[in-house]
């Protein structure tokens, strides 16, 4: 049986899985953009887990651990950190401490409420005297105010009279499982504890972030004797014993407040954590839980995708979408999106390519455009860091860091820091997709030239000219497809770096004939010289691409069919995933593709490529890839959805969509791939929908999978607020807002005035 149940609205763990209470915990992540959480327990838990408090921006630069050096390899692996635990409350039932590993528990329920953004626990435990005892406990990370955290914690003794002891507790005495040195990364500044609060500040090793929380609790039931209090390193309680009568409830609420200096001088930080927690409590449980259903309900207006007749599908866009915005709403310009976002250690919160490539499609589509533009500067303010990186290997121009916090590459693989090299084409791709969607050109003079030109002479520098052939060459990369490295002519970064040298050329013209003396100026400040720009030219016209006339295919690399060729249809099922099974070198020899690498090209340079060359490389590529990377199965059913391959894009949408709810990668325990989780909307957008935008105007060419009633979707796109909504029978656009304007659906273009609705019949 699945550990989760289907359902539209929520994901539901019916029973407790204690050997996969890992992958519950991942889950049921809650996070408002400020600060997140795993789904652990409240009280104390002996069994399996792993503790996940995360604070956004707040890491931590932990020394480099490799086998070998190489030179050129980073100092140190930025990790997001685990904060203080704030969640904490030991429960004391007659006596007896709860925890979930020991108790005879029954009617276990972990709750994730998606629609209204709080996760929910019930249970009875029953002790060796037969009294049972009902919980329930509610939690949510407020998205009105983001420092602020709050529970609800019930007690209910079903059969008895006896006493509970509720410690609730701040805990900063925590650790990272991935630190390197095994070492605690957080340092005591100050604390405080008085009956019914407490407060405690903790500030990094390195870097000095300081984090203040503060609790303040309250008490729904009759309090025996004084309220406790207890202090010791890092760690502050408050002990409160509470009558309990027989089916009387007792609850005990919690209220968190979370700053650090990211936002505010360090001396402030206690007062206005104090302050807001008071704020917290004032306001009480249920209207602050009111209003956090309330906002979450009118962000879903904006943001849901309604699927009718799949349950699997629904729950799984609905989680994909939940879980993006509980990771980054683009409030805060400084942060970005780790792989994890605040589910786990894994990545260390960094940004990757992730961002551009998946990520800001989706960002662009559904908010405002300074929120994806706010992504792109994000990279504009790494440019100098950039530039060093590229120093760093001997090479000119900038290169992007694979992992990065602060623009500093953090990732020290050899294979991937020095080879993965792929990733500048999606930084630079992700100002062309920026400039297509929002028609905002001012983006390319005040910011985006600056980058494209680093870019573009980063690639100049690392190709190299061969002469036998006359043409360019790029030699010893890894391409997205990280199952084979230091391969020659990887088709996809050929060609993404050929294109951004194209784009850098046209982007120049359009300086040229708009913004002349901006132009001038930002030569001067690159000192961008002419036979540049001619040697530009000159490997736009000798780039050399692999490819296989026969089968008519752009080749992933060279030599890549000297490979033994073999299908994935044919690995035994207990084989993967490969990562989990094979050798590595088993891995690299094998012709087996982790995610997708030509097919990305395909996707990116979407309107570069005739259908028949897109359905060659589908058919050739799709057998032999494993989708062992998240970021895999969307690209493919967004091409698979414009080829026609109707099934396979559906059923390579649950893969997507559903990757984490059915942990079909079998790692889902680490943490929720939260970047791939945009691809599960991309797929049924760009897919489905077949949403694209060409020379500035939006097309559409929908399709509905065979399982779905319908399905709709909002779009922003320059002003304008579009409702689409597919049925077997009819595509229905409505203008939400906006003035009149034209799009097109399949071939036919039609004008939608505002507040009105244009419709077409679907095609097969
Ligand atoms: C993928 C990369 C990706 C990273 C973070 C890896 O498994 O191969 O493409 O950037 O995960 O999501």
């Amino acid at each position: 049986m699945k550990q989760f149940q289907a359902d539209e609205w929520k994901v539901i763990e019916d029973g407790l899985h204690l050997k996969e209470n890992r992958l519950a915990e991942s889950m049921m992540s809650l996070g408002n953009g400020h600060m997140g959480m795993r789904g652990n327990f409240e009280e104390d838990f002996s069994g399996d887990s792993l503790q996940g408090t995360y604070v956004a921006g707040v890491y931590y630069p932990d020394k480099t651990r490799v086998g070998w050096w190489k030179n050129g390899y980073p100092e140190y692996f930025a990790k997001v950190l685990n904060a203080t635990n704030f969640i904490g409350i030991q429960v004391e039932i007659n006596g007896q401490n709860l925890d979930l590993a020991k108790a005879n528990v029954k009617d276990f329920k972990r709750e994730l409420n998606m629609k209204h953004g709080y996760l929910l626990r019930s249970f009875t435990v029953t002790d060796e005297q037969n009294r049972q005892t009902q919980i329930e406990v509610i939690r949510f990370l407020s998205i009105d105010d983001k420092e602020i955290a709050v529970i609800s914690y019930r007690v209910t003794p079903l059969n008895y009279v006896g006493e509970i002891k509720f410690t609730p507790y701040l805990d900063g005495d925590v650790r990272n499982e991935d630190a390197n040195y095994d070492e605690k990364f957080w340092l005591e500044v100050s604390k405080a504890v008085t009956p019914f609060s407490g407060v405690l500040t903790l500030k990094t090793k390195k870097l000095d972030f300081l984090v203040t929380t503060a609790m303040k609790v309250a008490i729904d039931g009759d309090v025996i004797g004084q309220v406790e209090v207890y202090e010791k390193e890092k760690y502050v309680s408050n002990t409160i014993t509470v009558k309990a009568n027989a089916n009387k409830p007792v609850t005990l609420f919690k209220y968190v407040a979370v700053t650090t200096n990211r936002d505010y001088q360090n001396e402030e930080l206690e007062k206005i954590a104090n302050l807001r927690v008071e704020v917290a409590y004032n306001q009480g449980f249920n209207s602050l839980f009111q209003a956090q259903q309330q906002a979450w309900e009118s962000r879903w207006k904006e943001s849901d995708i309604v699927i009718e007749g799949d349950i699997a599908a629904q729950q799984g866009i609905r989680f994909n979408i939940f879980q993006l915005y509980q990771t980054y709403d683009g409030e805060d310009p400084r942060l970005n999106i780790g792989p994890k976002g605040f589910t786990g250690e894994k990545y260390g919160g960094s940004t990757y390519w992730d961002t551009e490539a998946y990520c800001l499609p989706f960002y662009l589509s559904t908010s405002d455009p300074s929120i994806a533009r706010n992504l792109l500067i994000y990279r504009y303010n790494h440019l100098e860091k950039a530039k060093e990186n590229a120093a760093k290997l001997g090479l000119k121009g900038a290169l992007y860091p694979m992992v990065t916090m602060n623009g500093e590459e953090c990732h020290n693989e050899w294979e991937i820091t020095f080879e993965e090299i792929h990733r500048n084409g999606a930084i630079a791709h992700a100002i062309y997709n920026y400039v297509n969607y929002t028609g905002d050109q001012s983006y390319l003079s005040e910011y985006g030239f600056e980058v494209l030109a680093e870019i573009s002479r980063f690639w100049a520098d690392r190709v190299n000219y061969q002469p036998q052939k006359d043409v360019y060459m790029i030699l010893g990369v890894t391409g997205p497809n990280e199952y084979e490295n230091n391969v020659n002519n990887n088709w996809y970064t050929n060609r993404i770096a050929s294109w951004t040298l194209e784009y850098t050329l046209e982007v120049m013209d359009y300086l040229k004939a708009n913004y002349p003396s901006r132009l001038k100026d930002l030569i001067e400040k690159l000192a961008l010289q002419d036979q540049e720009i001619e040697k530009w030219k000159e490997i736009i016209a000798k780039m050399y691409y692999p490819v296989e006339e026969n089968l008519g295919i752009f080749l992933q690399q060279d030599g890549y069919l000297d490979k033994v060729q073999l299908f994935v249809k044919d690995l035994p099922k207990e084989e993967l995933p490969l990562n989990q099974h094979w050798s590595w070198d088993r891995i690299l020899r094998s012709c087996f593709i982790k995610q997708a690498d030509v097919l990305q090209g395909l996707y990116f340079l979407n309107d570069q490529y005739t259908l028949e060359q897109k359905k060659n490389n589908f058919d050739f590529y799709e057998p032999r890839t494993v989708h062992e990377s998240s970021l895999s199965p969307c690209v493919h059913s967004i091409l698979a959805a414009e080829i026609g391959y109707e099934d396979k894009a559906y059923e390579l949408y649950l893969r997507t969509a559903r990757l984490d709810l059915d942990n079909y990668n079998n790692d889902t325990d680490d943490g929720l791939h939260i970047t791939s989780m945009a691809g599960s909307w991309l797929s049924i957008v760009h897919g489905f929908a077949g949403m694209r935008v060409r020379s500035g105007m939006i097309t559409f060419k929908p399709f509905i999978p065979k399982a779905w009633e319908a399905y709709s979707f909002k779009i922003l796109f320059r002003g304008h607020l579009l409702k689409v909504s597919v049925n077997k029978d009819e595509v229905i656009i409505t203008q939400e807002q906006g003035q009149s304007f034209e799009v097109k659906v399949y071939d036919q273009m039609v004008t939608i005035l505002e507040n009105n609705s244009v419709k077409i019949t679907t095609q097969a």
